[in-house]
């Protein structure tokens, strides 16, 4: 079994996570459905789960996804074996999202995240995305203040480029960066920011990573992904996401899923080893 260390703090999982936020915004399932998922997941070995404060459908209901995400693995009884790890830094007013990476708001963010997943200390608490109105010290300064006081554990990044996360190493380890990216978007693996995680051991989890909430649908069109999915007998799913794994061991991908179908399907790409002149024709297959 894939196995991904978190940083380099002793931590492993299994190389593919669940991404939980269609379970809790629009158009998210029914509450047996939603569980059915977290069970699927945990049945297959999964045992790194990605939410944030703002998984919900607008400000009224933050903590959504925590909170359910808390109740499945209670019910499952499997709570101390995952790691769930959380993000704060925006907002949901009138459903709609926006940043705000104030001070006040993270502290404030955290300590409902606590509640939520009924916990006193997250085990990986991200900085959902860099707030241009507030300056990225500041922000990060609360993350630190709150790693200080026991109330996380591991600080991780979201939606950064390589200048940012080199500024925040100036001030504190950085355990992961969570950063979107899949077959049709490889920025990340252009830009260098991929490689500079590697070499510096920083986890990174790539979002989207089977090209998005609606996005994905793109996958079971592509000729190339149609012709590795039947010589491979796997899904085009599997092969988008073992095609990320095979990107380096530091590479923790999460993709979403609202059936339990999907997630049973994506921790199968574990065990999908693709050759060397396939993943290079994933590689020249055009961005967007
Ligand atoms: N940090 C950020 O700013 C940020 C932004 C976006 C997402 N995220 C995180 O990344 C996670 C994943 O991203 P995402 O949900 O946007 O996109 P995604 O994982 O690329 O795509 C999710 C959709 O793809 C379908 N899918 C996934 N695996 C499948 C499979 N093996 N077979 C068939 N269908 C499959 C699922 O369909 P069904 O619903 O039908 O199961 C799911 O709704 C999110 O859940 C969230 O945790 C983070």
């Amino acid at each position: 079994m894939q196995q991904r260390e978190l940083d380099s703090t002793g931590l492993h999982f299994k190389a593919i996570g669940l991404g939980a936020m269609p379970l809790s915004i629009s158009g998210r399932p029914d509450e047996k459905q939603a569980f059915e998922v977290i069970e699927a997941f945990i049945a297959g070995g999964g045992d790194f789960i990605d939410t944030a404060n703002v998984y919900c459908l607008d400000d009224d209901d933050i903590g959504h996804n925590e909170r359910l995400i808390h109740q499945a693995l209670s019910q499952i009884g499997a709570g101390a074996n995952v790691m769930v790890a959380t993000k704060g830094g925006l907002r949901r007013p009138g459903g709609a999202w926006t940043v705000d990476g104030d001070p006040g708001w993270l502290r404030e963010s955290c300590e409902r995240s606590l509640q939520a997943l009924r916990t006193d200390c997250i085990g990986l608490y991200q900085l959902h995305a860099v707030d241009p109105k507030v300056d990225f010290r500041r922000s990060l300064d609360a993350l630190i203040k709150l790693q200080e006081d026991g109330k996380i554990r591991h600080i991780g990044l979201s939606n950064v480029s390589a200048a940012q996360l080199e500024s925040a190493l100036g001030l504190t380890l950085i355990a992961s960066v969570q950063n979107r990216c899949n077959l049709f978007d490889k920025r990340d693996f252009h830009n260098g920011l991929i490689d500079f995680c590697q070499a510096r051991q920083i986890t990174y989890i790539p979002y989207s990573p089977v090209g998005g909430h609606n996005g994905h649908t793109r996958l079971s069109r592509e000729p190339l992904l149609l012709q590795l999915a039947a010589k491979y007998e796997a899904t085009p799913h599997r092969i988008a996401l073992a095609w990320l794994l095979h990107k380096g061991h530091h590479i923790l991908p999460i993709p979403g899923a609202s059936k339990a179908a999907s997630i049973r399907d994506s921790l199968q790409a574990t065990s999908l080893a693709l050759s060397a002149e396939d993943i290079a024709a994933l590689d020249r297959l055009p961005d967007r």
